[in-house]
């Protein structure tokens, strides 16, 4: 199975559902890493922990809330581990005690923690390779990664979007949405280019606007739609039948065709 790292900032939804679909058989795709670039109590960083998957921390306060949630108690070494620098050693000391629970290391890279973008990007860099991952799923990951980064992982990074690209872009997308009065919006599943939302897309489930809704609403059932999308935009790349081609268009196998519903 193809190892993808899924990148999050907000609620884990669509992290959630990427969990669900890499569990059935037929996945090509293995979550084999969370990174999250916020710390404190992130339930959908205690869920990719229950489910096996291991993230990247920086933060004592969610290690300590893994443990205490866990009731496990543990005196850590907070000192040693907040200081700076990438403290391998400890993590590998907690990786081993949750693995007594049952439990993968959950962990947060904290974007506050860096001076600068491309020094947060080169942590992440390394934890990806460290894991030896081959795809990158931003699943409402909202830092903006540096062209450094996106080159060297061209083709490799898939990205969801709560709009159908590229006629909303944005990110107030149903507040856009409802303000033009279109009947039809959607989520968007497209590879990650150094411009943002430009990049090729794979996938699109539309959503109709009804006329009592209103941006919570909206947001929900885009939400439920990019729930659908996601896992089959990754499956269609994890299992090779879309790449990104050198031209910078969604490249679809011999023998496939493009999927406009599903
Ligand atoms: C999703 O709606 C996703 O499309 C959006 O963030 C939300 C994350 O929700 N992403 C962007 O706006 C990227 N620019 P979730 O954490 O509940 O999956």
């Amino acid at each position: 199975k193809v190892k993808v790292a899924v990148l999050i900032s907000g609620t884990g939804t669509n992290l959630a559902a990427l969990i669900a679909y890499a569990k059935e058989p037929a996945s090509c795709a293995q979550i084999a890493l969370v990174i999250s670039n916020k710390s404190g109590d992130v339930e959908e960083l205690r869920n990719a922990a229950r489910a096996g998957i291991p993230t990247r921390d920086r933060s004592k306060n969610f290690v300590n809330h893994i443990f205490s949630h866990e009731k496990i108690t543990r005196k850590h070494p907070f000192k040693e581990y907040c200081c700076t620098g990438w403290q391998m050693n400890f993590n590998d000391a907690i990786d081993q005690r949750l693995a007594t629970f049952g439990m993968r290391p959950t962990r947060v890279v904290d974007h506050k923690l860096y001076g600068s973008r491309s020094e947060f990007d080169c942590t992440i860099d390394r934890v990806l390779e460290e894991f030896s991952v081959e795809l990158i799923c931003l699943a409402g990951f909202m830092r903006i990664l540096s062209s450094a980064f996106i080159r060297k992982w061209n083709g490799k990074i898939l990205n969801i979007c709560p709009s159908l690209l590229p006629s909303v872009k944005g990110g107030n997308a149903h507040k856009q949405v409802l303000q033009a009065g279109v009947k039809v919006t959607g989520c968007t599943v497209h590879f990650v280019l150094e411009e943002a939302n430009t990049g090729a897309i794979i996938l699109q489930e539309p959503v109709s606007v009804n006329t009592d809704d209103t941006e919570e609403t909206l947001l929900e059932r885009v939400k439920e739609a990019e729930c659908r999308a996601f896992p089959v935009a990754l499956q269609l790349v994890a299992s090779g039948v879309v790449r990104l081609g050198a031209d910078g268009k969604t490249c679809w196998k011999q023998g496939t065709h493009s999927l406009t519903h599903y």
